[in-house]
């Protein structure tokens, strides 16, 4: 274990710097804080104050200024390790032993960033040089502005494999490989890496120069266009993205990440004035990318080339996130035109096109339904339970629970409309083809096993307005199950309060004969409806179609509620760790929340709605006809 920054904190923490500070400076109080002459500087009238809440001192004259790990070493000369030796001893703490391991890591990480930072200044200085004619007129003729390639650091690496080992002699041979710059060969000789190539400097988050790509000046069959730096201690390919040191801010500033396939696509967004945009490094997106874009902003949006190389990749890219969505983390993806990467759009057709593009990108939902519905004709029932294979495959991949079940239940409808489109409704006009769905008096026989656990259903439902109103509208409308059976059975395997109640509705319905579309009636010693209820679909007056759109929309409410709330309580727990991020979240699921329950309450006004009708419609008939009055 080396010193960790807890374990100062705790070392200043327990330290009274005043007591530290008194031994050699007689301190005078003053308020809440001690003063005195300076002992850094002359003076006659005290300017150095010393702040015990704060464990700081601070010379108003001087600007001297420390903890009291820095009094000991400025103060009384004292070597680090000495002065904080002997503070933990008077505070009684036990100093951790160094690990001399992650010392000489650490040693050798800062060697091998002189190394890359050396070899950027080194790449930046051919390019200005007689050697780099030829790569600053492929540059002019990428159209970059100068500040952008100022910008971007920009360099080039002289056609020579022993250019760089003269210019850097400095460093010795093991580090120039072990840096990327230099390859070792297995009968032990050495030469540069990177020959005749447009040089591109690789960034960590901090803005450390970590890596280089290559870029051949002409095209040429058989030789790579784009050359990177191999995987190195300070380089992590699949860790790191192209320019997120420059987007990070700018994405804050934005509320928005694009993510391009190539670097030189994010360098012409830039010069474009996009500046929120970063690139992986010539490999598909990674799980450690995508978490990366996450900590910047909750829903990147990816830039893919509409051709089918380009919609594969999107693919795959959907493919890594799937496992890993959370609640209100996700991607958006933009479908370019086919044939043009994003600078190409940018210079064909001006920033506005691609602009365009951004402000309504699809979900990432819809790209995948998207995507696995084109793969092939949906011609044949083999062909249409493969689709439906595929999404299943897809649904399985989300870890989320909840996230997994709104997946399964938007997937599979947009399957069974799909696959199945609705025939045209049949015409209940002709006589003797009754409405169905309508509480009827005609009572219609149960069997006692299926009353009681449609009973169990109804009790269970009871203290929860939402799913006693779901229940009594399948009660309603039996033949309605089937159609949301896979989001309920979801909702109920989650949900341990509702569950049984949805359970023995379900079971009940297996056991209820469908076909005939009849409802149970209320005469079947069933308890009453629940009073809270206001929904339309529990009104004999409502249109049954009406009915049953209302009756799905309570449906998804009801499952979707759990994913809300606990999406709500996670950013509430998240306060002490992000206040600012867990803030803003908060707020927006409070919004979401809110919205939920004008949907709720639409529901409510509806059927209020619908009663003022019929109550306006009954006294229309007038009093006189006292048939109906009771
Ligand atoms: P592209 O071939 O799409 O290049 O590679 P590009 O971004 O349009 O580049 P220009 O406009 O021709 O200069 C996209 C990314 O794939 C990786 C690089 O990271 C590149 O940015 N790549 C490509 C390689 O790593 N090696 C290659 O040979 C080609
Ligand atoms: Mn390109």
């Amino acid at each position: 274990m080396a010193l960790t920054p807890q374990w100062l904190d705790e070392l200043r923490m327990r330290t009274t710097l005043s007591a530290v500070v008194g031994r050699s400076v007689r301190l005078t109080k003053a308020g809440r804080e001690f003063k005195a002459c300076c002992p850094f500087h002359q003076e006659n009238t005290p300017s150095f104050y010393v702040n015990d809440e704060k464990g700081f001192y601070h010379c108003f004259g001087c600007e001297a200024h420390g903890d009291a790990i820095r009094w000991l070493t400025d103060q009384r000369g004292m070597p680090f390790m000495d002065a904080v030796k002997e503070l933990a001893a008077e505070a009684g703490m036990e100093v951790p032993a160094p690990d001399p391991q992650a010392a000489r890591r650490a040693e050798k990480r800062a060697s091998l960033h002189d190394v890359t930072a050396a070899a950027q200044d080194w790449f930046m200085e051919k390019l200005r040089s007689r050697d780099g004619a030829r790569a600053r007129e492929y540059l002019a003729g990428r159209g970059f502005s100068d500040a952008t390639m100022r910008e971007f650091g920009f360099g080039y690496a002289p056609d020579s494999k022993q250019a760089m080992q003269r210019d850097l002699s400095r460093f010795d041979e093991a580090m120039l490989v072990e840096s990327g710059m230099r390859i070792e060969t297995d009968d032990g000789t050495h030469y540069d890496r990177f020959r005749d190539r447009l040089m591109l400097p690789i960034h960590d988050q901090r803005g450390r120069v970590i890596a280089f790509g290559g870029r051949i000046l002409a095209d040429r069959q058989g030789v790579a266009k784009y050359l990177n730096s191999p995987d190195t201690p300070l380089f992590d390919k699949g860790r790191t993205l192209y320019n997120l040191h420059r987007a990070a801010p700018a994405a804050r500033a934005a509320n928005r990440l694009i993510v391009v396939e190539g670097y030189m696509d994010a360098v012409a967004l830039a010069d474009a004035g996009i500046r929120e945009v970063v690139a992986p490094l010539g490999t598909a997106l990674t799980e450690a990318q995508i978490e990366l874009l996450w900590r910047q902003v909750e829903r990147p949006i990816l830039c893919f080339d509409g051709d089918n190389a380009g919609q594969r990749a999107a693919m795959r890219a959907i493919s890594r996130a799937l496992p890993l969505l959370r609640p209100s983390h996700s991607l958006a993806i933009v479908r370019l035109p086919a044939g043009l990467d994003p600078d190409d759009l940018v210079k064909q057709k001006g920033v506005g096109a691609l602009e365009a593009l951004l402000e309504k990108p699809d979900s990432l939902l819809n790209a995948l339904w998207t995507f696995e519905k084109n793969r092939a004709p949906l011609d044949s029932p083999e062909a249409k339970a493969g689709l439906k294979a595929r999404l299943l495959e897809h649904i399985e991949a989300v870890q989320h629970p909840d996230i997994r079940s709104l997946y399964k239940r938007e997937l599979l409808e947009r399957f069974s409309s799909f696959a199945f489109p609705p025939r045209p409704p049949r015409d209940f006009s002709k006589p003797g083809k009754p409405p169905f769905g309508r509480f009827e008096a005609k009572s219609r026989s149960v069997d006692p096993r299926t009353r009681d656990r449609i009973k169990a259903a109804m009790a269970g439902g009871a203290r929860d307005a939402l799913l006693a109103g779901v229940i009594a509208g399948f009660l309603r409308f039996p033949e309605q199950i089937a159609a949301h059976e896979s989001a309920l059975s979801a909702f109920a395997a989650r949900d341990p309060k509702a569950g049984p109640a949805i359970d023995s509705l379900l079971i009940a319905a297996e056991t209820l004969d469908l076909q005939g579309h009849l409802p149970i009636s209320p005469n079947e010693g069933l308890p009453a409806l629940p009073e809270t209820s206001f929904f339309a679909f529990l009104d004999e007056g409502t249109d049954p179609d009406e009915a049953r759109e209302e009756l799905a929309e309570a449906v998804s409410l009801l499952v979707e509620r759990p994913a809300l709330e606990a999406a709500l309580a996670q950013a509430t727990a998240r306060f002490e760790t992000d206040p600012e991020g867990a803030f803003a979240e908060q707020q927006r699921l409070l919004r979401k929340k809110l919205e939920f329950e004008t949907r709720l309450g639409q529901m409510a006004s509806r059927r209020a709605a619908t009663k003022a009708r019929q109550n306006s419609a009954a006294q229309g008939i007038g009093p006189a006809d006292g048939m109906n009055m009771d």
